[in-house]
């Protein structure tokens, strides 16, 4: 979106902020992401302080878990029962999806496979864009945060708004983000490979973080938005 000299350096953070499907190989000096880390936690938040860990990804670590996490992400498309093994740690997405965000979620999935040139019966295209996700998308760096099972949906939203900051200070040293959900049910391997058991751990969501590659045609996608009007009422 391009964004005129008058507006706010907050303004330039929160509309340049886009998720980013494709990450050069710079790298990311680990002061820079330790100072994004830090003043993210400036979020407001109902329950403090910070009841979550942060676990920060680079080198060899990081090509460990994506390779793993691709063979297993591999291995159940080749064989469906093998689901039951990689349940959501927590209920994410609403049981049934209904209309209009059916309709939205849709657009947006056909609106970025559509850019990509990836048409609705080329599964193996899908399958092959979805997986890079657990690359995350090639950035040097990857985020993961994960809780205590015992907090609540409250620490959620604290943990949503902690998310937030550190994209929006990401673009503050002119990095780029994309956080990811798809990691979440691949927890079974994550965790342990980072130290972590899953009976007492949920794992919220990952983050890819970097240079965004601006020759990359999926970061020409922009999300729509629905305008304020239809979901702002005033009462007067
Ligand atoms: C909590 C959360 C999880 C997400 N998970 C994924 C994901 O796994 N993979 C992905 O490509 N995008 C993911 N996204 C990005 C959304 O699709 C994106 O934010 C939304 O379509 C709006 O687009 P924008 O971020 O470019 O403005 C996620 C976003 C959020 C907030």
């Amino acid at each position: 979106m391009p964004l005129t000299e008058s507006r706010s350096d907050a303004d330039r953070a929160i509309l340049s902020r886009m998720s980013t499907r494709a990450f050069t190989s710079e790298p990311v000096p680990r002061s820079v992401i330790g100072q994004i880390l830090s003043d993210a936690a400036a979020a407001s938040a109902l329950v403090a302080p910070i009841p979550w860990h942060m676990h920060v990804l680079q080198g060899d670590v990081l090509r460990q878990l994506c390779h793993a996490v691709c063979a297993a992400h591999d291995a159940l498309r080749a064989d469906a029962g093998l689901r039951e093994a990689y349940q959501e740690p927590y209920d994410y997405y609403p049981e049934q999806w209904f209309s209009p965000y059916l309709d939205r979620r849709r657009e947006n999935g056909w609106g970025l496979y559509g850019l990509l040139g990836i048409g609705k019966s080329e599964k193996d295209k899908m399958h092959a864009q979805h997986q890079r996700n657990y690359r995350f998308f090639d950035a040097p760096v990857g985020l993961f945060l994960a809780m205590d099972r015992k907090h609540g949906g409250e620490t959620l939203l604290d943990a949503g708004r902690y998310l937030q900051n550190v994209m929006l200070q990401a673009r503050g040293h002119g990095l780029h983000t994309c956080p990811q959900a798809a990691w979440n049910m691949f927890s079974p391997i994550v965790l342990p490979q980072l130290g972590m058991r899953g009976d007492d751990t949920a794992l919220v969501c990952g983050m890819s973080i970097g240079h965004a590659d601006a020759a990359a045609l999926v970061n020409g996608y922009y999300t729509p938005r629905v305008p304020v009007a239809d979901f702002c009422h005033w009462r007067d």
